[in-house]
């Protein structure tokens, strides 16, 4: 409460609203930024279509003691992610456990029966409890007495059509809503909510932001200084890269160990670490092009024309450095930008085609989605290499998603090396069949060109372009990035004695690495360790099995099983090493093991759940109705943990 004392009634979005007349309030959990997303582009349809007075929130930023007073003439929409094993996402928490603990208006007799709201749950079939924090949300509402507007909706992520249901449920929804207030609509006409102006100013003064990864520039861009802690999603620290090596050899694949001196920031062993990336110059460039956008690295200043925007990228900049550092110019783009962009295409024709892909379901999955078009290829492909120069910055701004940190499990341990945090990211590249493009993880690609600066030789299909502050830093010396670390609930037990199973192939290995090298400096101290089991594997024995010389130093107390998938006519998966290993693993069951998973969600994860349950039927003699007890019974004592993506 000290925070709501401080900030005083800037926490209460009912006073928000009155203040900024809006009537419209959409809240948004979200972890990875595609209900933030969402939430934006549902704020502006309901102004541009239906001008309501709308506006996002962050529940994070805002308290609920006070929703018994949101007035009837309102609405609040609800777009909640899940995460993990059905929770609700970390700006959500607090909301979730407000009004979960019978909230503080209703112990005064108050319900929410003035309350108009909406609900769209964000989840993924792979996890467990699937979007539970979507069904919670849509259920405290009820209870509490309020209205829902239009059904409950959900949304699954598992084959990227998560954007269909949504939209599903939006024209329910909107149509609920219609009906409800009477509303009529009208050709919706773009109307900015920022303002983009080219300014008279030298790109190379130190007052325009080209991109230092600190985002307490947004506050005050002429601080030019390396961050100081505490460093989190809003203020990452930039981490020197002290190590990097590549992991694969005799393939054309790459896996890269790479090391960051994260002096500074704690960590503990099965977090994550969030790096910060930019985008590959050949696409910023691309993007550049096709919007035709004459000076890329002209002064510009922005500002907000909506007071409760959230829209948060400093001035002055350039319009480069927002493509390159702040927006998601490589995802595969959504048939809402489509839609949306449509109205400013260069001729008639081209808006033409381009509104019917927008709205038509098929057409856009086989012409937009299975091509694998981002957003600069879609766009030149459309206009036949035309540039779309009619599309207003600040559309740009406030359409394509933004650009969000891309997180790995921690391969260190943090007992063993506090302050040097290590991940295992295998490079993605991949040609499709029908794409004419090869497939590039951003991320990771700037992972391995940043590995062969580290060691002298700077790649040459991956640019690094460096901001003024650290330009000279690009030396093999002294390569700094913007990185945060991410707690997990990816935990070893607090006793060392308990054994532990663990089961991943692949990068999956990554936080077992972690697991096992902190056993092995508890025990180097003297401290009793439980015996610990390691299913992991890769295509080939000696191609791509991970960290293969590290894990004989541990042989004391590490029982290895290793999978290899193609190294024999028949796939061997780590679910089968497992089935072979039945007695010992249900064995290290009954003496209290944890038992863990890390890697693939969706094959592998689900395969080695399976796996589980037919062990435990087996060799504790149970029906598959009690080995489901079993292990669910496990998952609610904490001794299932699962760290899949
Ligand atoms: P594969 O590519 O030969 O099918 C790391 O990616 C390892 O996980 C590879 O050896 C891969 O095998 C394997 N893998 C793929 N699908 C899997 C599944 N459903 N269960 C377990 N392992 C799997």
């Amino acid at each position: 409460n000290s925070k709501a004392d401080e900030d005083g009634d800037s926490r209460d979005f009912v006073a928000l609203m009155e203040k900024n007349n809006k009537n419209v309030i959409v809240f948004y959990g979200s972890q990875t930024g595609t209900a933030e997303d969402l939430a934006s582009k549902l704020a502006k349809e309901l102004s541009s279509k239906y001008g309501l007075r709308t506006m996002t929130a962050d529940p994070e930023n805002f308290d609920f003691e006070k929703l018994d007073t949101f007035p009837e003439s309102h609405l609040a929409v609800f777009l909640m992610a899940s995460y993990g094993d059905g929770e609700p996402t970390d700006n959500a928490q607090d909301l979730y456990s407000f009004l979960g603990n019978s909230p503080s208006f209703s112990q005064d007799g108050e319900t929410l029966e003035n309350l108009n709201f909406a609900v769209f749950g964000l989840g993924n079939v792979l996890y467990e409890f699937y979007n539970k924090a979507g069904k919670d949300m849509h259920k405290y509402l009820t209870d509490l007495g309020g209205h829902s507007i239009g059904p409950y909706g959900e949304g699954d992520d598992s084959k990227g059509m998560l954007e269909e249901d949504y939209m599903a449920w939006k024209d329910e929804f909107l149509a609920a809503l219609v009906a409800k207030w009477g509303l009529t609509e009208r050709e919706a006409v773009y109307e900015p909510s920022i303002s983009v102006k080219e300014i008279e100013e030298d790109a190379h003064s130190h007052d325009v932001y080209l991109g230092e990864p600190n985002l307490k520039h947004l506050q005050a861009s002429k601080a030019q200084e390396i961050p100081k802690g505490p460093y989190n999603a809003s203020n990452p620290m930039l981490a020197k890269i002290t190590a990097a090596r590549e992991l694969f050899t005799n393939t054309d694949r790459h896996c890269i160990h790479m090391e960051f001196d994260t002096t500074g920031a704690r960590y503990t062993t099965g977090d994550h670490l969030a790096f910060w990336f930019q985008n590959n110059e050949e696409e910023v460039q691309r993007f550049v092009k096709a919007l035709g956008i004459a000076n890329p690295q002209q002064p510009i200043a922005i500002s907000v024309l909506d007071k409760t925007s959230t829209v948060r990228i400093p001035s002055p900049t350039t319009y480069e450095t927002i493509i390159r550092h702040f927006l998601e110019i490589n995802g595969p783009v959504s048939r809402q930008v489509l839609s949306s962009i449509a109205p400013f295409a260069p001729s008639e024709e081209v808006k033409k085609a381009t509104q019917q892909l927008g709205s038509n379901k098929e057409l856009f999955a086989s012409h937009v989605a299975a091509k694998k078009f981002n957003i600069a290829r879609l766009l030149l492909h459309l206009s036949g290499g035309q540039p779309w120069k009619n599309v207003p910055f600040s559309f740009v701004i406030e359409t394509i998603p933004h650009l969000q940190p891309r997180y790995y499990s921690i391969s260190s341990s943090s007992v063993q090396s506090p302050n040097t945090v290590s991940i295992t990211a295998v490079v993605e590249r991949q040609t499709l069949t029908g794409v004419d493009h090869e497939l590039r993880g951003v991320a990771t690609n700037q992972i391995l060109a940043l590995s062969e600066a580290l060691v002298g030789h700077p790649s040459m299909t991956y640019r690094l372009q460096q901001p003024h502050d650290f330009t000279n830093s690009l030396s093999s010396q002294d390569i700094r990035v913007p990185v945060h670390i991410r707690h997990s609930l990816f935990k070893l037990p607090g006793k060392p004695t308990v054994p532990i199973i663990m089961v991943g192939p692949g990068t999956g290995v990554a936080p077992f690495r972690g697991f096992v090298h902190e056993r092995a400096s508890q025990k180097a101290a003297g401290k009793e360790v439980g015996k610990a089991m390691l299913f992991t594997g890769s295509r080939h024995a000696n191609e791509d099995f991970l960290y293969r010389d590290e894990w004989k130093q541990f042989s004391d107390f590490l029982d290895l099983e290793t999978a290899f998938s193609r190294d024999s006519s028949k796939k061997v998966y780590v679910q089968h090493k497992l089935k072979e290993r039945a007695k010992d693993v249900f064995a290290l069951l009954n003496e209290g093991a944890v038992f863990y998973v890390c890697g693939d969600a969706g094959g592998m994860s689900h395969d080695v759940h399976s796996a589980l349950l037919e062990i435990v039927a087996q060799e504790g003699n149970l029906s598959s109705e009690d080995a489901d007890k079993f292990v669910r019974k496990m998952r609610s004592r904490n001794k299932y943990q699962e760290d899949v993506w």
